[in-house]
Order: C-alpha cells, then structure tokens, then sequence
C-alpha cells in the first residue's frame, strides 16, 4: 500500500463521479445562491451587503438566512410562468405555495401579497396560516390522517378545500360537515401510478405507498371500481360535501416535465370518464408541486416557464382530444419557491482528516495496488437537526468558507455536524480550502426547504433562528431556541 499525501489540488479518487475540483474556491456558482449573495470587496460572503460575521454577531450560529426579496421575486416567477402558460386554456393557475417545505407567519403574508395561496398539512400549519390572517377561502388543508379535529377546523376557517385521501376520511368529512349544517370544499387525491424518478421516499404517487385514493381498477372491494371512481360517486351522494375536482402530487425534486404531464394525462382521462358515465363536471384539477431546485453545481433544474408550457400543451392536447373543456388547473410548489433562498450558516470546530484506501488510479501506484487518500472532516455547531436532509434522502449539498477568501488548495472534505451519530452529515463531498480553520464561518446554500420545516432537537440542540434579510436590513422571523425553551417542556416530576 502507497500513502499519497499530494491529493490536496487534484481531483481526489475519494470524490464522487459528479464532483468537479471548483477553477475557484471563492467563486460563487449560480443558480446555488439567492439573488443578493455576494463576496463583498474584503472577500467576505454577504447578503444585501451583511456580512455574515455581521449576522454571526447579531443572531449566533447555526442560523438560517433567507432572502425575501427572492422569496417575493421566486413566488412571483412561478406565479407568472404558470399563469402566463394556462391563460388560454384555463383562464390561469391557482399556485399554493407548498407550506409544509417552510412555514411561519411571515412568509404566509408574503405569498398572500405576492398573490398565491396556502397549501397546509396539519392543524399546526393551519394554526399559523389563521395567525397570520390569510383568508380560509385562499388556504388548502392536506394530509393522509386528518383528525377529526383538524376537519374542525378547517371548517371554522372555512378554507377553500380539503383534500381528501382515502373513502374513510371522505365519509368523515361528510359527516362532520353535516352534523354542522355546512358543505365541505373537496378534492379528492388521486394515485394515477406515475413513478417520479427521485429517491423512493419522496415519490408519492405510485401505488406501493400511504397516500391518496388508487386508480387501478381492483384497489376495492367493489368489483370494477378503483377506489378514485367509488370517491367520486360516493361524493355526489353526501350533502356535505361540494366535490371540486381531483388532486395528484408524484413527488418531490423531479427536473424532468414528462411525469407531471404524464399525471397530467392520466386524471384528464379520468375526469373525462366521471363527466361520461356519471355525469358529474369536476372544475378543477390540481397538478401538485415537486419542481426540482439546485443543490450542487450539477443539478440543472429547467426553467419554471419552461416546465409550465410543457404541461400547457399537454393539458391542452389532452382536453382537445377528450373533447372537454379544461378544469381549473391549480400547482403547490414548495421547495421551488423557498429552497435556494436561504442559506445556513455554520462556524467551523474541530477538524479531523482521515486517510481512506482507494484503488490506484492510472499512475499513483502499481498495478492492483491500492493508496490511501485524505478526506477532512470539517465539524460545525449544528448537523442533523438542523438538516437531516441528507440522513433522510442522501441528499448532497454543497458549501464555501464564506467569513473570507483563501487561495489555499482545495481539498475533499466532508461537513458534519455535532450529534452522535456517525451519519450526521450536512454535506457529504465538497473541496474546501486546505486552510479552513476553526472559527471560519462555512455558508451552505439551498437550504430553504425541508430543512428548518424537519429540524429537530436531538441532543437537546436549539432549533437555530430564521433571518429575513430585505432591502438591507436583517430580522428575525422565527427566533432560535433556547435552553430554556428545551427545559420548559420538561415536567420534573
Ligand atoms: C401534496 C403535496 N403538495 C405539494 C408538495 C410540495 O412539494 P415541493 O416542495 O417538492 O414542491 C408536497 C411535498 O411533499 C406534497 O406532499
């Protein structure tokens, strides 16, 4: 076996087929960051012209920094991008801004100014939606296992839908509505069978899992009928029920249009054959979220424009050929709106590098000999709690020493976090400077959605605090926690 130490600089063996060397570390890739991140003349990151030593000072670390101007000018994108596509077919889109990737109750204000909707997935996203005061009509209630409760509630708000996901819950929200002589606004979710190409548990619409109402014919106990088809007769039976129209989400971090088109296709035959041999004209069809963003320089997620025609022209073929008029067509992107506009900051602890046997590449060693190459091990003061994205769904990140410049060699590195687990990971590969230190700040991007929304407080961490930076000034949204928010909880008894 051969130690060979001169890896810093090249390309490591230890490095994922996918990750290039950075031409240079300091620069920032495009498409990582929100709108407002630069290096400012002292090679310092900075938002709106904060550095971040500044946000470090005034707010600690670990902490999640968010743009809201990218927020506004994201939701007004996609906003735009869809509406723009369905004008002619559908007179426009409703997008619900997806709550459940980040919610609190400033970010319900900003979708509400920026004209989109809610979209919620428990009574506790429902409770910030009615403290910040978004009108229950423009609010969409989900969730495979609603408690009756959570039906209550959507009905005082009177939110504009909920969408139901199995023929028990249908049958439970009938009778709650009716026992309070009032209707309920329903959609009813649908599996069409489509597959999304992205990690299995976030896939969502194929038939092997929890959500939603099956569209292959022998799902139920009613020969012929898939339990879609039983949903939507029964619906028209039940007084308390106004049944809107269908729903499909296929996943999460799909970049690819053709399995929302597909989706697409799949619920228009179907509301076409509702409309055929039972009569009933469902106005509404709501295509889901699932929009990809970038995590790493590799990811190139398409245009919101570009998904939005796509599935423009299929709906539009699609009704054309069906000989129907369009549905209302609604969309709930989350991550796509909220994930590239915050980043998190860490501050670097202690550093390791280990030495890990690879097989000898070309010349670096005889033939069948195998060499030891380093990888570092970069700690920072959060992990896992604050991202178990990576735990979760092997998810790759990337990052960049951002309390200065380094024209230091780049090295494989591996960010982790401070739990006690060998899996706490926050950013599996990435080249760092060889000179990154302990007390360097380390800026992680595209951490927006899914992050702080999963964050937890294993080994009695803190959640860390949410920053909204707009127009130059920095103020919390959500604070961190504290210790005594940990201790509160515990009864002593
Ligand atoms: C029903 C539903 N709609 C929308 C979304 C938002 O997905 P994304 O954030 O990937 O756009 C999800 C995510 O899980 C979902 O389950």
């Amino acid at each position: 076996m051969t130690t060979n130490p001169s890896t810093t600089g090249a390309a490591s063996p230890l490095a994922p087929e996918w990750l290039q060397v950075p031409a240079d570390l300091n620069a920032l890739h495009e498409g990582l960051w929100a709108g407002g991140v630069a290096r400012n003349k002292a090679g310092e990151l900075a938002i709106d012209g904060i550095t971040v030593s500044e946000l470090q000072r005034q707010f600690g670390t670990p902490l999640f920094v968010m743009s809201e101007n990218d927020f506004r000018a994201r939701a007004r994108a996609f906003s735009d991008a869809f509406n723009d596509a369905f004008a002619d077919i559908c007179g426009g889109v409703d997008v619900y801004y997806a709550g459940k990737s980040f919610l609190c109750t400033a970010v319900v204000r900003w979708v509400e100014e920026e004209g989109l909707r809610l979209d919620t997935a428990s009574g506790g996203e429902l409770a910030v939606a009615a403290r910040a005061g978004i009108p229950g009509p423009d609010v969409a209630l989900h969730g495979n296992n609603k408690s009756d409760g959570e039906i209550h509630r959507a009905l005082d708000l009177k939110l504009g839908r909920i969408v139901v996901d199995s023929l028990a819950e249908l049958e439970r929200v009938a009778k709650i509505a009716d026992a309070r002589g009032e209707t309920a606004k329903v959609m009813l979710r649908l599996t069409p069978g489509v597959h999304a190409h992205t990690h299995e548990f976030i896939a969502t619409a194929h038939e092997d899992q929890k959500f939603g109402l099956s569209m292959a014919g022998d799902s139920t106990d009613q020969a012929g009928l898939s339990a879609a088809e039983e949903a939507v007769a029964a619906a028209s039976g039940y007084p308390g029920i106004e049944l809107l129209g269908l729903h499909c989400h296929i996943g999460s971090q799909i970049f690819e249009p053709d399995g929302f088109a597909l989706a697409a296709e799949k619920l228009l035959d179907f509301l076409a054959a509702m409309q055929t041999k039972y009569s009933i004209v469902l106005p509404e069809l709501d295509l889901g979220g699932g929009y990809g963003i970038a995590y790493t320089p590799v990811d190139t997620p398409r245009p919101a424009a570009e998904i939005a025609q796509a599935m423009a022209a299929v709906v539009r073929t699609k009704c054309a050929e069906l000989g129907i008029s369009s549905p209302r067509i609604s969309i709930e992107p989350g991550r796509a709106i909220v994930g590239s506009t915050t980043f998190t900051l860490y501050e670097v602890g202690t550093l390791k590098t280990v030495r890990v046997d690879a097989p000898a590449p070309g010349d670096a060693g005889a033939p069948g000999e195998s060499v030891t190459y380093p990888r570092r091990y970069v700690s920072v003061d959060g992990g896992m709690s604050d991202n178990p994205r990576p735990v979760l769904y092997d998810a790759d990140y990337s990052a960049i020493l951002a309390s200065r410049t380094s024209e230091a060699a780049p090295q494989l590195s591996r960010v982790v976090g401070k739990h006690c687990e060998s899996g706490d990971i926050v950013v599996r590969d990435v080249y760092l400077p060889e000179d990154v230190a302990a007390g360097d700040l380390l800026a992680v991007p595209g951490t927006g959605a899914y992050c702080w929304a999963l964050s937890s407080n294993y080994n009695y961490l803190a959640r860390p605090g949410v920053v909204a930076v707009r127009d130059g000034s920095a103020r919390l949204i959500v604070r961190g926690e504290t210790e005594e928010d940990l201790l509160n909880r515990d009864m002593g008894v």
